[in-house]
């Protein structure tokens, strides 16, 4: 192998077509794999093998993807428009006029091979750039439904590709197939891809034929890779859930080398960021931008979608938590949902159906059973009993509830927001607070208790004896 660095190779990636397959309105590239679209994954690998240009053909769909790719990419990327599609081969040619005229190599990829692996990719380069003027990408595999075959003569020299639509039974029992990647020399792969004929079942303009061409001229240069996850290429559902499994996979065990326990049957999306110790339990489901600090705990079943778990804090089993923050050594769960723009600071509590929103809920403060805690501010160490409610909402507005520094709220209190209730103060059991608490007062709403002595047998007396004239009358 030579050791030509791969740097400034172009990658054209093939992304116009509809994705039929799939059966939806959304260009295929664009589904979710993990939490990120197809694309994704085939630009990141393209950049970490050292390609500096990137280009993407966009058709079906194009502005949708254009969209995307610009947010994510910003000018990083570019785009060729292929108007119809008519093939693969077609896509490359829209891309030829977009491609820096310099440019000596081009590696293409298809957008809708999301496993592929950088390290193969610089590996194919290396061995086209050490000249050939075409080199692709091969696989064995026990099942080649669908994928182009690799056609080689006796003496085991690549001769061309034949697609499985087009393929002989003979053919379609060769268990060698087409990737779908390829390095070609940029002089010759203008001239193949400007000879391609639409001879073939689909009438398409066939990428694959330019090793046909190659072959004539050169001996076609390959790299056959041992790992079968490279090959799957998505273009149905079915398809994309396998890829899928094994890209959680590969995430999952990238944490584990990192200092995770990951337990089987967690998913964790791609943009999830995970330190040392954190221990993520059976199904749990981490998505977005969502970050574990070291030695926090996210218990079975929790689903926290953008949320910032800081060092050594517990999400107790089932808890739902989206756009929030959890500080140190806080506790949240079983059962709480953290609605967003919750900010639990360190070490507070939220326990079973306690339910927030856009509430800071202070260092150390509690509310550890039913509650809504909605727009809230909640002071350092103050505790929130069973069954309050931040009244927040009047049916137009939404207002805000302060309860001060260390202040106790009693069980079933309904708090009337806009209200503020002071430090220290102490909210009565059953108190509907409607006005402003000073510090250090006692707010209490209640009807006076009042107890009839000996009532009790006199009332149950009475109300048994009209039960038993109901029977008999009935008798
Ligand atoms: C293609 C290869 C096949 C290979 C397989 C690997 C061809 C003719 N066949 O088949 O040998 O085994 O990939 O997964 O190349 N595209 C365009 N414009 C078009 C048509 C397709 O940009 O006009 C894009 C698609 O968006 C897709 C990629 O090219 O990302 C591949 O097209 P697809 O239709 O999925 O080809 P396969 O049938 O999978
Ligand atoms: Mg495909």
């Amino acid at each position: 192998m030579t050791n030509h660095a791969p740097n400034g190779l172009t990658a054209v990636i093939l992304a116009a077509g509809q994705g039929t397959r799939m059966k939806s309105a959304l260009p295929k590239v664009l589904h979710e794999m993990c939490g990120r679209p197809m694309i994704d994954y085939v630009v990141d690998a393209a950049f970490d093998a050292g390609c500096r240009d990137v280009v993407v053909v966009v058709g079906y769909g194009r502005d949708e993807l254009a969209a995307h790719l610009a947010k994510t990419y910003g000018n990083r990327v570019r785009t060729a428009v292929q108007e119809q599609q008519r093939g693969t081969g077609d896509a490359v040619r829209s891309a030829l006029p977009v491609l820096d005229p310099a440019a000596q190599h081009v590696l293409i990829l298809c957008g809708d091979t999301p496993l592929v692996n950088a390290a193969e990719l610089s590996h194919l380069a290396e061995v086209c750039l050490g000249n050939a003027a075409l080199a692709l990408l091969t696989a064995k595999t026990p099942d080649p439904t669908g994928y182009g075959r690799i056609l080689r003569d006796d003496t085991g020299r690549i001769t061309g590709i034949r697609e499985h639509r087009d393929a002989s039974p003979e053919e379609r029992t060769i268990n060698e197939v087409n990737v779908g990647i390829y390095v070609a020399r940029m002089d010759f792969l203008g001239e193949a891809v400007a000879k391609l004929q639409p001879n073939n079942a689909q009438g398409e303009l066939y990428l694959t034929d330019i090793v046909s061409q190659a072959a004539t001229v050169d001996d076609v240069a390959f790299v056959r890779t041992e790992s079968t996850a490279t090959l799957v290429g998505v273009n149905d559902r079915a398809q994309l859930s396998a890829a899928e499994e094994v890209m959680y996979a590969r995430i999952a065990d990238n944490a584990r080398r990192a200092g995770a326990t990951i337990r089987a049957g967690a998913r964790i999306d791609a943009h999830v960021t995970i330190e040392s110790d954190a221990v993520i339990e059976h199904h749990v489901v981490l998505r977005g931008k969502t970050h574990i600090g070291s030695g926090a705990k996210i218990d079975v079943g929790s689903v926290l979608t953008d949320v910032r778990v800081a060092a050594g804090a517990v999400v107790k089993p089932y808890s739902v938590c989206t756009s929030s923050t959890i500080g140190e050594q806080a506790q949240i769960g079983p059962f709480s949902h953290l609605r967003p723009e919750s900010q639990i600071e360190a070490e507070a509590h939220i326990g079973n159906f306690v339910e927030t929103k856009k509430t800071v809920v202070r260092r150390g403060a509690k509310a550890n059973h039913l509650a809504y805690l909605g727009d809230g501010d909640i002071g350092e160490g103050a505790n929130v009993g069973a069954g309050t409610i931040f009244c927040n909402y009047d049916g137009f507005k939404k207002h805000k509830t302060e309860i001060g520094k260390g202040a106790f709220i009693g069980s079933d209190s309904q708090i009337v927001a806009p209200v503020r209730i002071g430090v220290g103060a102490y909210v009565a059991t059953g108190t509907t607070v409607t006005k402003d608490v000073p510090d250090d007062a006692l707010a209490i709403s209640r009807v006076k208790q009042e107890n009839k002595e000996g009532y009790a047998s006199r009332l149950k007396a009475r109300l048994g004896a009209g039960s038993a004239k109901k029977t008999e009358s009935k008798g």
